[in-house]
C-alpha cells in the first residue's frame, strides 16, 4: 500500500499545465462504444479510473489502447453485453456503461456499483428514465438485466427529479440512437455534459441544449468514429489553486478551462488572493493568510459551486483568519475528511449537512489515512501547509483522480514523497 511522506511549510511557485477531465474521459470512452469505428480521444488523464473504463470496454470486446495521454479506441466488434461485478464495482461511475450499451446493443446486463465512499449512490434516476425509454429491466441476483424488445431504445420525455449527472449521461447516450425524440428536463448542466455532448454530435448524434435544463435528442440509426480533445479537468484545477493559496503560493495554471471553473472561482478570491485570467490561463497569488469566506459556502449543481471542490477549500480555509461554513447539498457523506484534518490541527465541527470551520494560526502534520479522492486531496494540501511532516496512506483513492499529483507538487516547490 502507498502512501505520502509531504513535509509541509513551503512557499508553492510555479507553472502548471491542467490534465484532461477524469468526469468527461469516463462518459465519453462509454459513449465510444456507439460509434462502430475507431475514435481517437486526446488529453485522456493517465488514471486508475480511465483504466478500469478501458477494462470494461475491452471486455466487452473492443479494443482499447492507451498512451501519451490519448486512447485509441476500436468498436466495430462487440461480441459481450454483461460486464462482470468485479470490473463494476472497480469504479462506481461504471453504471454510465449501461446507457452506452443499450444504445448500442440494446440490451445489456450490469451490476449495482458497489458501495460508496460518498454515502449511498442510489441509481432509482437511471433506471426510471431507461424505463421510460423502453427499457424492461429486472434485477436477478445483484444483476441488471436490460433489454430494449424491439431492440431499439424508443425515446420520451424524462422528467429528472434531481439534476442527476450520472442519469443524465445514461439518458443522453441511450437517446443518441433510440427511435425518435428524447427531451430531457432538469438534466444535469454540468460542463462534463456538454463535452460528452460535443465528443456525441462529432459522431453524428442530433442534440441540442446541454448546458441548459432541457436537452433535446433525436435519436440516429448509427453514429460514426471521430477525433476529440477531451477538456481540461475543472476540479484538478480547483485542487491545485487551493493548494498554491493555502500555501501562501503563486501559480500559473495553463490549459484551464476559465466559464466552466467560474462558481468556484469567485468563491476562492473571497479569501483575498489575487486572481487573473487570461485566454486558457489563470494567474493566482496568494501572499499573506488567507481570509476567511464571509457567505455559506453551499454545494450546489453546476453553476453551483462544486460538491467535489468542497473538500479541496475546506482544506485552505483550515487555516484561514476567522470563520467559514459549507453546506453539502448534494452527497450524504461528504465531511469524512474532516477527522483528518482535525488530526493536523483544524477546528472543524460537522453537524449534518453543514460543517464550521474555524481558521487556526497553523496546522501540523499527522499521520492520516484517504477516505475518497476529493478527501484525500485536501489531505495533501493540509500537509502542504502543514508545520512538520505528514503521512498519507491509502493514496489509492487520490490516484484515481489526479495525475500524477506528487509530480505537479514538486514541481511547484513542495516536498512530497511517494513511498
Ligand atoms: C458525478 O457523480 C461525478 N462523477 C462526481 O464526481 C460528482 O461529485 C457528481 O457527479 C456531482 O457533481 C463522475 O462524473 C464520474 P449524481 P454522479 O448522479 O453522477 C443522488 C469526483 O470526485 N442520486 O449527480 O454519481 C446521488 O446519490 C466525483 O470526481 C440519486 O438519488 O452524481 C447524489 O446524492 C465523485 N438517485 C446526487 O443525486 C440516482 O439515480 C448527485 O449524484 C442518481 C443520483
Amino acid at each position: 500500500m502507498q502512501r505520502f511522506i509531504i513535509n509541509g511549510g513551503r512557499r508553492l511557485r510555479g507553472e502548471l499545465a491542467l490534465q484532461g477531465s477524469k468526469n468527461s474521459s469516463l462518459p465519453i470512452m462509454a459513449a465510444s462504444l456507439l460509434c462502430c469505428g475507431e475514435c481517437t480521444l486526446h488529453s485522456c488523464p493517465n488514471l486508475t479510473d480511465v483504466y478500469a473504463a478501458s477494462r470494461i470496454l475491452n471486455c466487452v470486446g473492443c479494443k482499447c489502447t492507451f498512451s501519451d495521454n490519448t486512447a485509441v479506441i476500436n468498436s466495430v466488434v462487440i461480441d459481450k453485453t454483461s460486464i462482470s461485478e468485479e470490473l463494476m464495482r472497480e469504479m462506481r461511475s461504471s453504471i454510465i456503461f449501461m446507457g452506452a450499451m443499450l444504445g448500442r446493443a440494446g440490451e445489456c446486463t450490469v451490476s449495482v456499483p458497489g458501495g460508496c465512499e460518498l454515502g449511498p449512490r442510489p441509481i432509482d434516476m437511471h433506471i426510471s428514465a431507461l424505463r421510460k425509454m423502453g427499457i424492461e429491466i429486472r434485477e436477478s441476483g445483484g444483476s441488471i438485466i436490460c433489454k430494449a424488445p424491439a431492440g431499439r431504445a424508443k425515446g420520451a420525455k424524462i422528467n429528472l427529479a434531481f439534476p442527476s449527472v450520472g442519469a443524465t449521461e445514461n439518458v443522453i447516450l441511450c437517446a443518441v440512437t433510440a427511435e425518435g425524440e428524447t427531451v430531457i428536463n432538469n438534466a444535469a448542466r454540468e460542463p462534463e455534459i456538454c463535452d460528452l455532448c460535443g465528443f456525441l454530435r462529432s459522431c453524428g448524434a442530433d442534440i441540442a441544449g446541454e448546458g441548459e435544463s432541457r436537452v433535446i435528442i433525436h435519436g440516429k440509426h448509427q453514429l460514426h468514429s471521430c477525433e476529440y480533445t477531451i477538456m481540461p479537468d475543472r476540479i484538478a484545477g480547483a485542487t491545485y489553486l487551493s493548494m498554491a493559496a493555502a500555501a501562501k503560493g503563486e501559480l500559473i495554471l495553463t490549459n484551464a478551462c476559465i466559464p466552466e471553473m467560474e462558481p468556484f472561482l469567485s468563491v476562492l478570491e473571497q479569501t483575498g488572493c489575487s486572481i487573473y485570467t487570461s485566454d486558457k490561463k489563470i494567474y493566482l497569488r496568494s501572499g499573506s493568510r488567507l481570509s476567511a469566506i464571509k457567505d455559506r459556502i453551499r454545494t450546489m449543481p453546476h453553476p453551483g459551486f462544486p460538491t467535489d471542490a468542497q473538500a479541496v477549500l475546506m482544506a485552505a480555509l483550515a487555516a484561514a483568519d476567522g470563520t467559514s461554513v459549507f453546506e453539502e447539498n448534494i452527497f450524504d457523506c461528504r465531511y469524512r475528511h474532516t477527522d483528518a484534518l482535525v488530526k493536523m490541527g483544524a477546528d472543524i465541527q460537522v453537524l449534518g449537512k453543514v460543517a464550521v470551520v474555524k481558521g487556526r494560526e497553523k496546522l501540523h502534520g499527522a499521520k492520516v489515512e484517504a477516505t475518497d479522492l476529493r478527501g484525500g486531496a485536501a489531505m495533501v494540501i493540509a500537509a502542504l501547509c502543514a508545520e512538520g511532516t505528514s503521512e498519507i496512506t491509502k493514496i489509492c483513492h487520490i490516484d484515481r483522480g489526479y495525475e500524477n499529483i506528487e509530480e505537479a507538487v514538486r514541481l511547484l516547490g513542495g516536498d512530497i514523497r511517494r513511498s
